[in-house]
């Protein structure tokens, strides 16, 4: 057997989130390679004319975009968005979501709950049973960050899972979030009550955002070698 082309998989789920764009939205773009996807396929349609505004949910994204020609702004400048299209690293069938693999779940938060609709886009090894396969990525200030993890394993703890918190590096130096932050990746098994856990590390002084996503996805784009399918929200 064949091992499926995740790249042209991505692209799928990404053409099709085009479906829900229209002229003159108000557009959060995410972050990650299948979010970049999404940009690929957006800006010929920008340059055929859609005029959309583009608030982006990291550093990298804002420049990609601007190097294909979309509109960028702020989105104190543009108040409330349409639509964000958004990759993730888990969704479960009731489209829960871990996100922050690439290190934006901060911004890529605040920007899907200002959104009227957030849809994921994803390639079908994305879809879970249950949440927690992925390391659950957790934002937090620098300072006194050791005390912060412990009480994040605390709070796993009291969920019922054993984590011992992982500081995020990259090239040897610790990960920087956009905001000057660092990451935990916690690698939990299975999350049985996603809500409860969201609300335990929310209540973390020092957490600053965590990377499950619970209720804020309406729409789940899946690619899989066999056709694209979506799943929608239910109500
Ligand atoms: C970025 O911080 C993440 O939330 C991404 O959305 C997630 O990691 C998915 O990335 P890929 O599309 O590259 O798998």
């Amino acid at each position: 057997m064949t091992a499926p082309d995740i790249a042209a998989l991505k692209r799928a789920a990404a053409t099709r989130a085009l479906d829900y764009v229209s002229a003159g939205m108000k557009l959060g773009l995410g972050t990650g390679s299948t979010a970049e996807a999404f940009l690929e396929v957006l800006a010929p349609r920008v340059r055929g004319g859609l005029a959309v505004t583009g608030v982006a949910t990291s550093e990298r994204t804002a420049a990609m975009a601007r190097t294909l020609g979309i509109p960028v702004a702020e989105l104190d400048d543009t108040g409330p968005l349409d639509l964000v299209v958004d990759g993730a690293d888990e969704a479960d069938g009731d489209l829960n979501l871990i996100k922050g693999g690439g290190g934006a779940l901060l911004r890529e938060k605040i920007v899907a709950s200002t959104a009227a609709r957030m849809i994921v886009i994803a390639d079908g090894s994305k879809l879970v049973a249950a949440l927690g396969r992925f390391p659950l990525p957790v934002e937090v200030v620098p300072f006194a960050h050791l005390t912060t993890a412990r009480k994040i394993a605390q709070a796993a703890a009291d969920a019922g899972r054993s984590v011992i918190p992982v500081l995020r590096r990259k090239a040897d130096k610790v990960f920087i979030t956009d905001s000057g932050n660092y990451i935990y990746d916690c690698p939990l098994g299975v999350i049985a009550d996603p809500a409860a856990l969201a609300a335990s590390l929310s209540a973390i002084p020092g957490v600053v955002e965590h990377g499950l996503f619970v209720g804020l996805a309406k729409a789940l784009i899946l690619a899989r070698p066999t056709g694209v399918t979506v799943i929608e929200r239910k109500a």
